[in-house]
């Protein structure tokens, strides 16, 4: 058994005020990556450009990251600060931001190198990074892992290497801005981070210690996102300030869990619906728990979950995710093409502790 967690993570109220020296530590220039509105209606950026100017480090700012960032965009924010010549990386909001810096880390520090080298199986360093969630979802503060979009292939994909930021700055002021289509989304994927780690072929009794945790926060917050849903307004007038931190924690302790497992089916399953239809990525992943746990071969994990969120059936649990989620209609033909691709997508099926065929895949879909 191994546990690894190389980030030095920071959770409280003003935490890139308070830690502004650790940030400033990390070179003597920055590149802020983030996309275009978000980090500065939370209020995000803003807090990262005072801290910065205040430890006298000097920063260039690429805000043009969009919701799954692609390849390309990558490549573009890399060219910017390898003219700048920065030597770090801040990435600045949900998943998207975090996940493109640690790309754009390695391209900066590879100038040698094409676009290529990020899904290939090559040792290489990046620029140390930092990161500045601002959603509570992807849990990329703490993980090694940078999910890309790539046109050429119409789908999306972790890149090869594995980038740990050095520093997360947790805050969860910053939620308080995001809507709740964000809000629920995202929610469910750190859920889905939880499910998917705890029933995994490389769970084991360390790792699993982030996701029973993570399993006992959705049971205190299940309501509060129903209630989010139910009131279809702003989660600001809906949620209590603990509501918020606890829902960071959530995220933050579903990324630990993915960090020592890896992500399995309904990761795999999400990432066509994602690039085809733009179904947001926890949502894309989320519909397919049902379908996770009812294949699930050993029975008594799954009677283990459901009773730490708190729900008595499988059939409660998949009646609160339709009420949550919604609907998606997958037209059929994606469908066919989405689970082929599964099937040959070694890196999720290995995640899977049992065989799994076309059959069983296809019923993933209700
Ligand atoms: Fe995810």
């Amino acid at each position: 058994m191994q546990i690894y967690m190389p980030t030095n993570i920071y959770s409280e109220r003003n935490c890139v005020r308070n830690h502004k020296r650790e940030l400033a530590s990390l070179g003597k220039k920055a590149l802020l990556v983030t996309g275009k509105h978000s980090s500065r209606r939370n209020g995000s950026l803003e807090d990262v450009e005072t801290a910065l100017q205040e430890e006298k480090v000097p920063f260039v700012l690429f805000d043009g990251i969009e919701e799954n960032p692609s390849v390309e965009t990558v490549m573009r924010a890399a060219e910017l600060g390898r003219e700048e010549q920065v030597d770090f990386v801040v990435g600045i909001g949900g998943g998207s931001p975090m996940d493109a810096a640690k790309a754009i880390a390695l391209m900066i520090a590879n100038p040698q190198e094409d676009e290529r080298i990020l899904f290939a199986p090559k040792e290489l360093q990046a620029l140390p990074t930092a990161a500045v969630p601002t959603t509570a979802g992807t849990g990329s503060e703490v993980t090694p892992y940078a999910i890309l979009t790539l046109h050429s292939h119409k789908t999306k994909q972790s890149i090869s290497h594995k980038i740990y930021p050095r520093l997360a700055l947790i805050d969860s002021r910053y939620l308080k801005t995001a809507d709740q289509e964000t809000l629920i989304n995202t929610a469910v994927d750190a859920l889905s981070h939880v499910l998917e780690s705890y029933l995994n072929t490389n769970a084991n009794s360390y790792n699993r210690m982030y996701s029973e945790k993570g399993l006992s926060l959705f049971a205190e917050l299940r309501e509060e996102l129903m209630m989010c849903r139910r009131q279809n307004g702003n989660p600001a007038a809906v949620l209590s300030d603990q509501a918020f931190e606890r829902l960071m924690q959530f995220a933050v302790t579903a990324g630990m869990a993915i960090t020592h497992t890896g992500t399995s089916i309904p990761h795999g399953l999400s990432y066509p619906l994602t690039y085809e239809m733009q179904v947001p990525h926890g949502k894309a992943a989320g519909i397919f728990l049902p379908g996770f746990l009812a294949s699930y071969q050993r029975k008594e994990e799954v009677l283990s979950v459901l009773k730490r969120m708190g729900f008595a059936s499988l059939e409660a649990f998949t009646a609160y995710l339709d009420e949550l989620l919604g609907k998606v209609e997958i037209p059929e033909g994606l469908w066919i093409e989405d689970v082929k691709a599964v099937l040959s997508n070694q890196a999720k099926l290995k995640n899977y502790p049992f065989e799994i065929g076309r059959e069983a895949l296809y019923a993933f879909r209700r």
